[in-house]
């Protein structure tokens, strides 16, 4: 059969047809919400380059969960920005961090009704910005690793569900599985930042969490975008190395690799929507240029086409209003 008899836009004549045959429906249950817990500050700061998201501090944590809660949002992604920075990022694994404190406030107040995820890096503790420890100049992989584990430990022992070692360091989801299984966490998961490339996307976050190298960048860990067999490699270690859930990261630019992972892995899958990709639509939006809600539903409908179950989003709250609207 063809035209005339065959028409596809018999599908698209009105909205509850076209809403009967969507492929891909968006669900606040799915995406995950970075957060900045800033132990400097004792109100929330709104973010220069990230108009609408905050550095929070402990005081006004509860609220803005509560808040996305009530959107119907109860997964988080923690990042912190201490007092202090030293070479070895020593306020990381301080038991008593801004994230560690951050987390104990959390699960005392809401219980087990939310997932505490948390970022696993070095970048906002140490003094020079880099995601491990430097010897000559050079980021030294495996005793970083020993820090990892120590992050890894006291996010566990405050109470996360889950922890995301982002420095793309070789053996990091290895590294904490043993040591999370040695410290009797079994049941806490490992989200592989498995495909993490080096991208100008994370600038506004770096500008967020004042975790900019000082020196350098940081190409010799984080992967080339050129590369997307590589890429596959990178997961398929983090895979084998214990890795609950996998990710790639930035989103928008990789929907292949995305695409690839999905098709090739049977693990859970995110995507992580970065800062660049939020910020360039807030200002597009702002000028007049983009019409926001419209770009927001369009660009988070495509990571999830592309085979993401899961995204990760400063988006979050913006799109969890929408469907509460009915606007999708
Ligand atoms: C820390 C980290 C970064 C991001 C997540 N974890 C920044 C970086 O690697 O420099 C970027 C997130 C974003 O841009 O939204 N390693
Ligand atoms: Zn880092």
């Amino acid at each position: 059969m063809s035209f005339p008899s065959l028409r596809l836009r018999r599908l698209r004549r009105k909205e509850s047809l076209r809403k009967l045959f969507e492929e891909v429906k968006l669900h606040p249950s799915n995406l995950i919400y970075p957060l900045f817990v800033d132990e400097r500050i004792e109100e929330k700061e709104e973010i220069v380059s990230m108009p609408g998201q905050f550095r929070l501090s402990l005081k006004s944590l509860v609220k803005e969960v509560n808040d996305c809660k009530k959107l119907g949002i109860n997964s988080f992604l923690f990042f912190g920005i201490p007092k202090l920075k030293d070479e070895h990022g020593s306020e990381a694994y301080n038991p008593k961090g801004i994230i560690q404190r951050a987390i104990e406030v959390l699960r005392k107040e809401f219980g087990e009704d939310i997932n505490i995820i948390t970022d696993v890096c070095l970048c906002e503790y140490t003094s020079h910005g880099h995601c491990g420890l430097i010897k000559d100049g050079y980021l030294d992989n495996d005793s970083s690793l020993e820090l990892l584990k120590k992050i890894a430990i006291t996010h566990a022992q405050a109470g996360a569900d889950m922890v995301a070692p982002s420095a793309m360091l070789d053996g990091q989801v290895k590294a904490l599985r043993e040591a999370l299984d040695d410290n009797n966490f079994h049941d806490t998961l490992i989200m592989g930042y498995s495909a993490k490339h080096a991208s100008c996307f994370y600038s506004p976050f770096r500008d967020a969490a004042l975790s900019a190298p000082k020196f350098g960048d940081r190409k010799s860990y984080q992967m080339s975008y050129k590369n997307k067999r590589e890429a596959l490699r990178e997961i398929e270690l983090d895979i084998r190395e214990g890795a609950d859930v996998i990710m790639v990261k930035p989103a928008l630019a990789y929907l292949d690799i995305i695409h690839l992972t999905k098709n090739k892995f049977n693990l859970p899958l995110a995507a992580f929507n970065v800062s660049g990709e939020y910020s360039m639509i807030k200002a597009a939006s702002k000028l007049g240029w983009l019409d926001e809600k419209e770009a927001i539903i369009e660009i988070l409908t495509s990571i999830k086409r592309a085979g993401a179950d899961m995204i990760i989003t400063y988006f979050a709250k913006d799109l969890a209003e929408m469907v509460l609207k009915d606007e999708l």
